[in-house]
């Protein structure tokens, strides 16, 4: 039960039979209840495909955008060498995507001489914050200001006071410091660099932020890090092919679709992406976002109330061997794991001999660390298979740019096939605007003022059920 995918050796690798009934037993996919989530998928593909095709999966319609990739490139070029953070203002999908990047592709920030290094900020916890610009104000940096909408309040109120300091530092020049990457017409930020003339990047229209990792969100800063943008997009491109080619069938994005839809259907309402990579760790974060803002969704298409979606788990291989694998082993059986293994490690390290007092140990010796970490993802997938607990695991040749790319681009393919067999939209997120709202009611934003009164109602209640009593 393995596919493997074309430019077949250099390309991802889906194993399933930890999926299927035969190995894990009840709990496991028929052949039969494959086949028929495999009928939905493809034909949920098939509606993709002419969406594709006629150009509105914004997404998609990037991977053809020269001159947005060779803009990135560019932007590399003009400050290779002059470096030491790009700083990156944003959230949620302007801020994962960076970040999941520069944690696989960029050695570790503590490394010497390795060129720039990312700081993101995509909080507003002012004690990281203040951490955060005291690195990146002490040493030559580049502040990206990436929102889509400019309006959300976390990166504006970081904008407000890089701006503020970048003036105070450098006078007439605050504007050398700073690059824009915002919706090529609308909003507060795109006004902002038009109205200085600050170098600026489009976010594409139809590209929505937790799709954009691809876009100059990701793009941009890939590039400053010394990431070669192109190599993301070919990864991206070639699974494009794959999937839309109809040369597989199944193709790697309707197998895995098929694979979460049916489970889901079973009731394993847990999806936990669990990379056997240190390096991969972001990359469960990024996933994370995707999967529960996209498929967590109140109404259907129609307006049927579904409360669809699955919870996505961050979890790291090995390390949560001894933190949360007792659960999934043993606790409520509602999971099913996603493994990401890596096959080729770009470094190389053995256990040696074991030195004098540590012979009990010598069973270790002679093995590489990457054989370690390979062979105990196989034997936790094994042990979840053995109770009765599915997983599927994809596997890569290496941790790099295009791997890395293709990985982006196929779970965002994934991720919308879902939503069109749960029948929702994934391209929304309309629950998350209330907090919005009452955020700004709380700190005084005109037209916002209906929303104190609802908090009243909250507050009211309050001081009953505090701890401790006054
Ligand atoms: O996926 C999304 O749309 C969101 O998570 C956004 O990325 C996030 O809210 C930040 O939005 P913006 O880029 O408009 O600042």
């Amino acid at each position: 039960m393995q596919m493997v995918l074309p430019g077949e050796g250099d390309m991802l690798k889906i194993d399933y039979r930890f999926a299927m009934n035969g190995l894990i037993g009840a709990n496991g996919l028929g052949k039969k209840q494959l086949a028929a989530a495999l009928k939905k998928a493809q034909a949920a593909l098939k509606d993709l495909k002419a969406r594709r095709d006629r150009g509105e999966l914004g997404f998609a319609t990037v991977l053809n955008d020269r001159a947005m990739v060779d803009s990135c490139a560019g932007l590399g070029k003009k400050y290779r060498g002059k470096l030491d953070n790009v700083v990156v203002l944003g959230i949620g999908g302007s801020a994962l995507g960076p970040r999941a990047l520069a944690k696989a592709l960029l050695p570790h920030p503590l490394l010497k001489n390795q060129g720039p290094r990312l700081l993101a900020c995509d909080n507003v916890d002012p004690e990281d914050l203040s951490e955060i610009f005291k690195i990146a104000f002490s040493g030559r940096s580049l502040f990206l200001a990436i929102s889509k909408s400019g309006a959300t309040p976390e990166t504006g109120s970081q904008l407000l006071y890089v701006v503020n300091r970048l003036k105070k530092n450098y006078g007439k020049k605050w504007k050398e410091h700073l690059l824009v990457i915002t919706d090529p017409e609308k909003g507060v930020l795109r006004k902002f660099a038009d109205r200085h003339d600050l170098q600026s990047l489009p976010v594409p229209p139809k590209v929505g932020g937790r799709y954009s990792v691809l876009t100059p969100v990701g793009l941009a800063p890939a590039a400053l890090l010394g990431i070669d943008p192109q190599e993301l997009l070919r990864g991206a491109t070639i699974i494009d092919e794959i999937v839309f080619s109809g040369k597989h069938k199944p193709c790697a994005a309707e197998l895995l679709a098929a694979l979460y839809w049916a489970f889901a259907a079973k009731g394993r309402n847990m999806l936990v992406m669990m990379p056997y990579s240190s390096k991969l760790a972001d990359l469960s974060e990024w996933f994370a976002q995707l999967w529960a803002e996209s498929l967590g969704k109140k109404f259907s298409l129609t307006g049927r109330e579904v409360h669809a979606g699955t919870t996505p788990v961050r979890a790291l291989g090995v390390t949560d061997q001894h933190s949360q694998l007792q659960l999934y082993l043993e606790g409520p059986s509602d999971k099913l794991v996603t493994f990401i293994k890596v096959e080729k490690f770009r470094e190389h390290l053995d256990v040696p001999k074991a030195a004098s007092g540590l012979e009990e140990l010598s069973w270790l010796s002679g093995h590489s660390f990457a054989e370690l970490i390979n062979v105990e993802q196989f034997a936790t997938s094994a042990s979840l298979a053995r109770s009765g607990r599915p997983s599927i695991t994809i596997s890569i040749p290496r941790v790099d740019a295009y791997n890395l790319g293709a990985l982006f681009y196929l779970f965002e393919l994934v991720t919308v096939l879902v939503a069109s067999l749960w029948g929702i939209n994934p391209f929304d997120q309309p629950a998350v605007e209330l907090g919005k709202q009452y955020t700004a009611s709380l700190l005084g934003r005109p037209g916002f003022e209906d929303k104190e009164r609802e908090l009243d109602r909250f507050n009211k209640k309050a001081s009953r059920f505090l701890w401790p009593r006054k």
